[in-house]
């Protein structure tokens, strides 16, 4: 990485590239939470929800303890703290930028989160974008201030790398948006193979790597990505950074993401305006105090990942995987999603319906009655929905390295109580949201006399299905 830094080193260390020792499992910061459930008793929590949000590896809560205390101004402070704050920032960058296989001219610009980081490199993009319809609203959204293009994936990913390869043929097209993994079957593209078809066309690749880096190592000089998006608060570092990892040129022209200062060389006052010597990425686009304790927070999780992501945990969450599959199958009227019949590679995510069951209902029956967390609704990808589940919510149960063969079991087991015996308390919609009624459990744990709920927004990301549809047949592609 030709990342200057005139602060004192951080000594990292790496292993060895050819050592594939297996790394046990990381720890976690909740593993032993406790919640309560509707009938009184506590129970240790089921996180089936890591792909929206992951818990903190306990190496990332210790790392951020341990520099709070240098907690300073970064880049313009003389100050002891203020050098050791900027060393940790921008070891943090090399750090990011080793962990996603960054070239040595790639720069890493710490951003807010991937839908941040897909936002900046929309206004960085000098032509029009093309993605598929199977994508986060992030990585749909995110283009269409400019010209943007949607195809529709086919039944098969072969079938749909011949609809992007046509697509990229048809229309000269700057870049191709497309996530490592579906947020809500996990199934896995073949990102060096679109990376060829893309390049082919002369078009670049920006990888939204959201749900793909807490699974499997991303190697962008192997691969040849252009691009990659991700986010630290799914990657076990929820400090509130994110990352976008890539080439200079596009980052270097562009306007700043945000305007302000950090981001310039000078400024200067001519006939009431300011002018602006905008300096080169990253800090062209990181203008504002940046967030220290987030980059060293990912930075940690990186370099705890790292050897993990080799060896121990694609192999601990594809034996999950097959369990909870397996199980999902065996349960009458219950419905898994998949988006392609011969993905050949499928993180540990399951999105399922279940018949005459409301997702939101199937999904709070977890939670009041097992002290289970998963998703319901349609994650963010409403166009996906509309099309592998005819438009229905769905529930998700997405897992990782905290992720244990008791929380599938409890799943699985609720799942068939649910299905042959029903609930055991009654579930009314409130707000827009299926909720227990009543709910004895105490929402304010921390007694910050608060009133959750008031401002929650059950339609963040769409309005909630209240009454559910059922599906008497497996939801599969209908390929548009
Ligand atoms: C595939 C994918 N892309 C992008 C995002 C957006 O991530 P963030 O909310 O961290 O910006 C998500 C979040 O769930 C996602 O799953």
């Amino acid at each position: 990485m030709s990342i200057a830094t005139t602060a004192p080193a951080v000594e990292i260390t790496f292993r060895d590239v050819a050592d594939t020792t297996p790394v046990p499992l990381p720890a976690v910061v909740g593993a032993d939470l406790r919640v309560p459930l509707v009938d009184g008793r506590f129970v240790g929590y089921a996180n089936l929800d890591l792909a929206a949000s992951a818990v903190a590896l306990r190496a990332v809560s210790d790392h951020v303890s341990q520099v709070l205390p240098y907690y300073a101004s970064v880049h313009r402070g003389a100050g002891y703290a203020s050098r050791v704050c900027t060393a940790v920032l921008e070891d943090a960058r090399a750090t990011v930028g080793r962990f996603v296989g960054a070239r040595d001219n790639d720069v890493v610009v710490f951003t807010r989160s991937t839908t941040d980081s897909l936002n900046l490199l929309a206004g960085c993009v000098p032509g029009s974008v093309l993605t598929l319809d199977i994508e986060h609203h992030a990585n749909l959204l995110a283009w269409r201030g400019g010209h943007h293009r949607v195809v529709s994936a086919a039944e098969t990913i072969e079938a749909t790398l011949d609809a992007l390869r046509a697509a990229l043929t048809a229309q000269p097209t700057a870049l191709l948006a497309v996530t490592g993994a579906s947020n809500v079957t996990g199934e896995v593209l073949p990102i060096a193979r679109i990376v060829a078809i893309a390049h082919a066309a002369g078009t670049r690749v920006v990888l939204d790597a959201a749900q793909l880096a807490p699974h499997r190592r991303i190697d962008i000089a192997a691969t040849g990505i252009d691009y990659v998006a991700l986010s630290g608060h799914k990657l076990y570092a929820p400090y509130g950074t994110g990352a976008l990892v890539g080439r200079r040129d596009w980052l270097d022209t562009a306007p700043p993401h945000i305007a302000g200062g950090g981001a310039v060389r000078a400024v200067t006052h001519r006939n009431d305006t300011a002018h602006a010597t905008w300096a080169p990425a990253p800090h062209r686009h990181e203008a504002g105090t940046p967030n220290v304790l987030g980059a060293a927070a990912l930075a940690a999780a990186c370099r705890t990942l790292e050897p993990v992501l080799d060896t121990t945990a694609p192999e601990h969450e594809r034996a999950l995987l097959r369990r909870l599959t397996h199980g999902l199958d065996t349960i009458p009227g219950v419905h898994p999603l998949t988006i392609w019949t011969d993905a050949p590679d499928r993180v540990a995510v399951a999105s399922f319906t279940v018949d005459g069951h409301p997702a939101g209902r199937v999904a709070a029956y977890l939670s009041a009655e097992h002290g289970i967390g998963v998703r319901d609704g349609k994650f963010c990808a409403h166009p996906l929905l509309a099309r592998i589940a005819g438009g229905a919510d769905a529930v998700r149960a997405s897992c990782g390295i905290s992720t244990t063969t008791d929380h599938i079991d409890r799943l699985l087991t609720a799942l068939h109580t649910l299905v042959t015996r029903g609930t055991t308390w009654d579930y009314a919609v409130i707000d827009g949201r299926w909720q227990p009624t009543p709910d004895p459990r105490d929402p304010d744990p921390f007694k910050l006399n608060g009133r959750p709920g008031e401002t929650a927004t059950s339609w963040a990301c769409g309005e909630q299905d209240p009454v559910g549809r059922n599906f008497t047949s497996s939801a599969t592609t209908v390929n548009a």
